[in-house]
Order: structure tokens, then sequence, then C-alpha cells
């Protein structure tokens, strides 16, 4: 608008200054140039950054009568003269720097004369912005202070800072240089430092923080090139320490130890914890928390941990104490506190042996009854022994073992750590007998393992056994051989059977009885197991000579066991020999033997054994016997008849001899019988002597042979004759085939 108006006055002037010398025409400036639209600097701008020197316009005008033209500039007085103008060519070149931050536009008077009328046009020349200024920290650098307690993301300051620049390059950006500046962010735009969120400020860890914040414009052209400029200025924060921090205790992990002898009031351990707040410590007094069992104590004061308790009272290995140390305030008012655990260690002395206890406290003899043969694996539960050893550790570790007869029993565990509840089971049943052992003793002893002292305890383990029927009535032998003489009279002591049972009262009570086929004969006395005959029976060895039958042992709940009973009938010589006859005829063949026999009734030998013999032979004994076999043969010299009628001086060979016949018993028995012998000769000796005679005559025995021969050639001639005439006949028709065929048969 105030251009506008100063061109119009321009124009104002130039007309009446026409109107006026009518005679010659004014110069004027062109309307447009060949590069700038107008020749008269109108509507002209410049960057600020323009170097002095340049040429930057060309003044275009001209006169209308063509008279040459002359340019000129013309500044408000007291202002610069920036711009200096050729006033033939009209160039005009900058002359001094400009700064568009001072002055952003020059007023300029632009002349055009053609030596008798000169024009003069005020023009303002804009000066253009470059980004030729740094942003400019206002309220920097600074300093703030800051709670450590604030919070995270509060905001802590606004960093101000000025661009004079325009656009682009007067914008301001803000960014945090530097290592602190993880702890805080700023806003790029509005310049706010805030504590970054998830951070917080710890005096303790820090108590001052340098911030480097930049300042960095948007960029803009300077000489040509795009240029970036930004300043920087640091903030200090300073972190003003509240009472935030617990105590913490210095020197940890807390150990100790006490042996468990220490007496009340021994120092145990010592703790020491300080203020956190280190800017401004408070006191602090010390407490347990937890885990002391009473068994400890802590000095409030100076954190001195004391055993309170009298020894023996340890009884456990470790104690984690939980001590907390706390700060006092004004008033004594107790604020912040820090915790931490001490670890005591119990140091055990091996100063307690092994243990038993019974029900009622410590106990060394266990007693219990109990059926004999108790199942396998039964727990003898009425004994209820535990086996302490109240030191600790390996002090506290032993091994149980059983001392006694057999394997019977067998004690778990067998190996204890501190305590344990000792379980005695049964391992072999068999053994554990009442008629073996109606009490068992053994010894229950633990030892100690693993200590150079190696302590012990032993307690008596006593088992009364009960009895039960466990066994069943055993005879003496398994079987019984008895011999007894035939003809004993009925109720006769045969033979005696005896079985025993261990068992006690009438589990041991032993009833006999028999049975079996042969035992029909006999009886058995019930209590006392005698067999006798029964009243009736007769024993004849030549009937039945061998009984047996079974003898059976039973204890009143009916176990019972068997034996055999043999029972032999002696046989007595109660029978003679005797022969089939009194009289007895035999003939006799020289050279050939004649048996008598006789037969013994007796049941065995020797009394059925019989020996024979002759007593008498009547003309003369001529006779040999077998004693045994009761055969008779002619004595060796008697060869023939005539020696026999020799004897007898007669024709007839009767003989009497009379045979006894003896048995072999005690006493001996004896019979006789008469036997009559006629002795004869043999026929078949008159044949056999007579072909022996005829060796000595051959001419006889050659006769004999020709004899046979003349017999046995007219037989096979007869034969012969006979076929002939037979075939003769049937081959009539072919009578020459058929006699070939009988000639070839021939
Ligand atoms: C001045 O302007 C005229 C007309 O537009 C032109 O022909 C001439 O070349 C210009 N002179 C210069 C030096 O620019
Ligand atoms: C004026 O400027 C023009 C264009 O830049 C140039 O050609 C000419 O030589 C200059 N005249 C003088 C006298 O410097
Ligand atoms: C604690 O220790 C302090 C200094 O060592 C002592 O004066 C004070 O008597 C102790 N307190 C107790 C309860 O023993
Ligand atoms: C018969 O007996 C007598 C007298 O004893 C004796 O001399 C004689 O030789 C006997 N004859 C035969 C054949 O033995």
């Amino acid at each position: 608008m105030k251009i506008a108006k100063k061109l119009n006055i321009s124009i104002v002037v130039t007309v009446v200054h026409f109107c006026i010398a009518q005679a010659d025409f004014a110069p004027y400036f062109y309307d447009n140039g060949p590069y700038i639209q107008n020749g008269n600097l109108a509507l002209f701008s410049l960057s600020e950054d323009t170097a002095v020197g340049t040429h930057i316009y060309s003044l275009n005008g001209t006169d209308p009568e063509g008279q040459e033209v002359r340019y000129g500039l013309a500044f408000d007085p007291g202002s610069k003269q920036y711009f200096r103008v050729d006033p033939v060519s009209g160039n005009i070149t900058l002359v001094e720097k400009l700064d568009r931050e001072k002055q952003d536009s020059i007023d300029v008077l632009v002349s055009i004369t053609d030596g008798r009328s000169k024009v003069v046009e005020r023009v303002t020349v804009f000066v253009m912005d470059a980004n030729d200024e740094k942003p400019e920290f206002q309220n920097m650098p600074a300093i703030v202070n800051v709670l450590e307690t604030a919070q995270s993301g509060s905001s802590l300051f606004q960093v101000q800072a000025l661009d004079r620049d325009t656009g682009s390059g007067g914008s301001i950006n803000y960014y945090l240089q530097g290592a602190q500046s993880s702890l805080f962010s700023i806003d790029r735009h509005s310049g706010v430092l805030r504590i970054r969120s998830g951070e917080t400020l710890d005096y303790e860890k820090s108590k001052t923080h340098f911030v480097t914040v930049i300042a960095k414009d948007g960029g803009g052209d300077f000489n040509g090139r795009e240029q970036f400029m930004s300043s920087s200025a640091s903030l200090t924060i300073n972190v003003v320490d509240q009472q935030d921090t617990p105590p913490s205790f210095i020197g940890t992990p807390y150990f100790g130890f006490v042996y468990e002898v220490s007496l009340p009031g021994s120092e145990v351990y010592r703790v020491l914890a300080k203020d956190g707040d280190a800017g401004n410590p408070n006191p602090i007094v010390y407490s347990m928390d937890d885990g002391d069992d009473g068994v400890f104590g802590i000095n409030k004061t100076n954190g001195r941990i004391t055993l309170l308790t009298q020894p023996g009272n340890l009884k456990r290995e470790i104690f984690n104490i939980i001590v907390r140390a706390s700060e006092v305030g004004e008033n004594g008012k107790l604020l912040d506190y820090g915790t931490t655990p001490v670890v005591i260690r119990v140091v055990d002395l091996n100063n307690n042996p092994p243990t038993f206890y019974g029900e009622h406290g410590p106990q060394n003899t266990f007693q219990l009854t109990m059926n004999e043969h108790p199942p396998e694996g039964e727990i003898l539960r009425g004994l209820r022994i535990t086996v302490n050893d109240s030191d600790q550790g390996a002090n506290a570790k032993f091994n149980l073992r059983l001392i006694g007869p057999g394997r019977m029993l067998r004690v778990v565990p067998q190996t204890v750590l501190n305590e344990a509840q000792v379980t005695i089971l049964v391992d072999d049943s068999s053994s554990m007998d009442y008629e073996k052992y109606q009490f068992l003793t053994y010894k229950l002893l633990a030892v100690e393992i693993d200590t150079p002292e190696r302590f012990s305890a032993t307690a008596d383990i006593i088992i009364h056994l009960l009895d039960t029927n466990d066994n069943a009535p055993k005879f003496s032998s398994d079987y019984y051989i008895a011999r007894i003489p035939e003809n004993s009279p009925g109720g006769s002591n045969v033979v005696s059977v005896t079985a025993t049972d261990p068992d006690s009262g009438r589990w041991g009570e032993v009833r006999y009885s028999i049975y079996g086929s042969g035992a029909d004969l006999f009886l058995i006395q019930p209590g006392s197991g005698i067999i006798y005959t029964q009243p009736w029976a007769s024993l004849d060895a030549e009937l039945r000579s061998k009984y047996n039958f079974y003898v059976k042992a039973e204890d009143t709940e009916g176990k019972y066991s068997l034996a055999e009973v043999f029972v032999t009938v002696l046989d007595l010589n109660d029978h003679s020999p005797a022969f089939n006859q009194n009289l007895l005829e035999k003939t006799m063949v020289i050279g050939a033997p004649v048996m008598i026999q006789a037969v013994d009734e007796d049941a065995e030998e020797p009394n059925n054994v019989i020996e024979y013999s002759i007593m008498k032979a009547d003309p003369d004994n001529i006779f040999d016997i077998n004693t045994s076999t009761g055969e008779i043969v002619l004595k060796s010299y008697v060869k023939s008849m005539a020696i026999v009628q020799n004897i007898t001086k007669q024709k007839e060979c009767i003989w009497s001899v009379v045979v006894q016949a003896r048995d072999q018993g005690q006493p001996s028995f004896s019979t006789t019988a008469v036997l009559k012998i006629d002795i004869t000769e043999a026929v078949k000796s008159r044949f056999v002597s007579y072909v022996l005679g005829l060796r000595k005559r051959p001419g006889a025995v050659f006769g004999i042979c020709l004899t046979l021969v003349s017999i046995a050639i007219s037989v096979t001639v007869f034969i012969s004759t006979l076929i002939y005439w037979k075939s003769v006949k049937k081959t009539r028709v072919h009578p020459q085939g058929k006699i070939r065929k009988i000639i070839r048969r021939l």
C-alpha cells in the first residue's frame, strides 16, 4: 500500500514535469526488460546473503527523442548506500553487506535523465532472508534442582532458544547430547526437559547431572547451499537427596557359627548396616525378624548377635535368622529398614551316644511274648523301639545290628541318621521253635559309623515263645519187625511201638491205632503202643507166616504219622516126615535108580528138610541112598543079575529095605517105611549083545548085505515093467511120438 502510494506520487511528478517542458519528452523506464520485468528496480528483491560486488540489476529506460539517457540512484538521507549504479549501462552493483535481520527493505530513488528532463522514481527493494542466523538460547546455561524422588516423566525445565531467521531456518528443534542424557528427555518442539519415562534419579548414585542441549534450526539456503545452524548450551541438574534409601548391610552374605556347648552370652556374630541416604544418614537400630527361635539375641545398637540359651538346647544344625536394620528418625520414630539373612551353623560335638527308647523314655530291655513259627516277614509290633542320637550330621549316623541265635530275626533300618523307629521282623520262621527255644535272647546294637569315638548302645531283646501244635507224633522207627512163634496163645505180646510228640500238654499226647489187611489178628493198646494178638487168634506158620499192617500215632488235634509193622510167625517143628505108604514096591533095572520120597508139613527149613537113610536091607545091603533126594542105586560092584543071584542064592530077586526119613528140626522127628525092590535085567541089553557078536563074524554081515541089494533090484524091475505096459495102451494114435517121449523120460 505504501509502495503503491509512492509510485503514484512519482507518476504525478513526471506528469507535472512533462506539462512544463512541452517541447521535450521525458525519458522513461521500460516496463519490462529482457530478464527482469521492469526496468526501474520496482518489485525487485534480493537475498541477504548476496555477496558485495555482485551485479544485481540493470536499469533500462529510453528517451522518446532517442537521446542518451543516464541513470542515477539515491537513498534517503541517513540510510546506508547499498547499491551503486553505472550511469551509462544502468548496471547496479551491491556495495554494502545486507542483513535482513537488521533491514529487510531498502528504499531507493532511481532516476533517468536525458540531459534535460530527469525522472525520479522511488522504489523499494526487499531483502530476502537467508539462513544465516544461529538459534540463540534465551535462558541458558541454567542450573535446576530436582528432588531425587521426582517421578519419572516429570518436567524439570523448559529450554528456550530463538532463531531470527524466517521460515524453516527460523524454526528450532531441541536435542540432548551427552552420556547422561539417557536419564532425561527433551521435547523437540517445546524444549520441555523431563526425566525420561522409566528412569528415576538417585542421589545415592549421582548427585549432579550435566546435560548438553542442542538447538538446531530447520535448515535454509545460504550462499546457494542449504545450511543448518545449531547452538548448544549446558544445563546442570542437581539431585536433591531425600529420605528414600533403606539401610544396607555391609559385608554380606553373613555366615556365623556357634559351638553347641557355647555358654549364654557368647558372641556369635556381628552385623553392620549403614543408612543408604548417605547425604543425611540416620542412626540404625538392629532387631531380629525371624528364625532365631529364641535361641539368639541381637544388641540393638551395635548389631552383636549373642547366644541366649543354655548348651544342649541347640537342637538344629542351621539357623536362618533374618536381621533387620531400621533407621531411626526424629522422635525415635522408625523409618525405612533393610533385612539380611544370617546363617548360623551349630557346630556339633559328638557328645551324645545313640540311645534306645521305649514308650516311656530310655530303655534297654524289650520283651515280647509270641507264638512259635510266626509268618516270615512278620513285624514284631509289640516291641516299640525307637533309637536316637541327638548329635548332628555324621556324628548322628550309626548302624543297627541284631546279634543272637541263628538268623531268625532281622532289624531294619540298618543305618540311621539321628532317629529311627526300629523294626524287627521274622526272617526264618522255622527256627523259631518252642521245642528248641522257649525264649530267644538277642542284643540290639547301635554303633556310630563315622565318629572317632564310635559311641554305641545295646538293648536286650527277649522273646518268649509260646508253644503251638506244630509237631505231629513221630515214630521211633519207620517200620517195626516182630517175630512170634506159631501156636502162641491169644493175647501174646507181639511188639511195642513208640511215637513221641514234642509239643507240650495235650498237643503232645499220642494215641495209637492199627489198620490194614494184615491187622485183623492183632490189637494195639491205644495209650502204650503195645501190640498183642487177638484173644482168639491162633497163629500157624504153615497157614500164613507173614503179616504186615500200619500203625498210626495221632495227637489230640489229629496230627499223625504212620509206621509199618512186619510180623513173622516163627515155625515150630510140629510135623513128622511122612511116606505116602508104609509099604512100597519098586522094580529096579540093574544100572537105574529107584526113588522114594517123604513129605514134612512144617513151614520152614530145617523143620521140613528131610534126610533119608537105609536102616536095614535083606538079604544084604547092596544099596546106596542119596540122603537128600531119596534116590536108591545099587552099589557099584553089583553089575549083573549073576552077582545079584549069587547074593540071594536063588532065582527070585526080591529085596526088603527099611528106609528112614528124618527132619532136621529141633527136636527132630523121623518115620520109616519098608520098600520091596525087585531087581531085573534090562531087555535092550540082549539086542545090544547080538550086534556086538556080529562084529566077530564078517561072513554073516556080507550075506545080509547081498540079500538086501537083491531085494531092491527085484522091486525096481517090477515097477518099470508095470509103467511101460500102461503107456503102450494110452499112445495107439501117435505111437512114435509117445514112444519118443517115454524113451526121453527113461
Ligand atoms: C531495454 O528494453 C528494451 C525494450 O524492452 C530492449 O529492447 C533493450 O534490449 C533493453 N536494454 C537492455 C540493456 O536491457
Ligand atoms: C552492464 O551489464 C551488461 C549485462 O550484464 C553487460 O553486458 C555490460 O557490459 C555492462 N556494462 C558495463 C559498462 O559494465
Ligand atoms: C549393646 O551394646 C552397647 C555398646 O556396645 C552397650 O552399651 C549396651 O549395654 C548393649 N546392650 C545390651 C542390651 O546388651
Ligand atoms: C559066587 O560066590 C562064590 C562064593 O562066595 C564065589 O566063589 C563065586 O566066584 C561067585 N560067582 C560069581 C559068578 O561071582
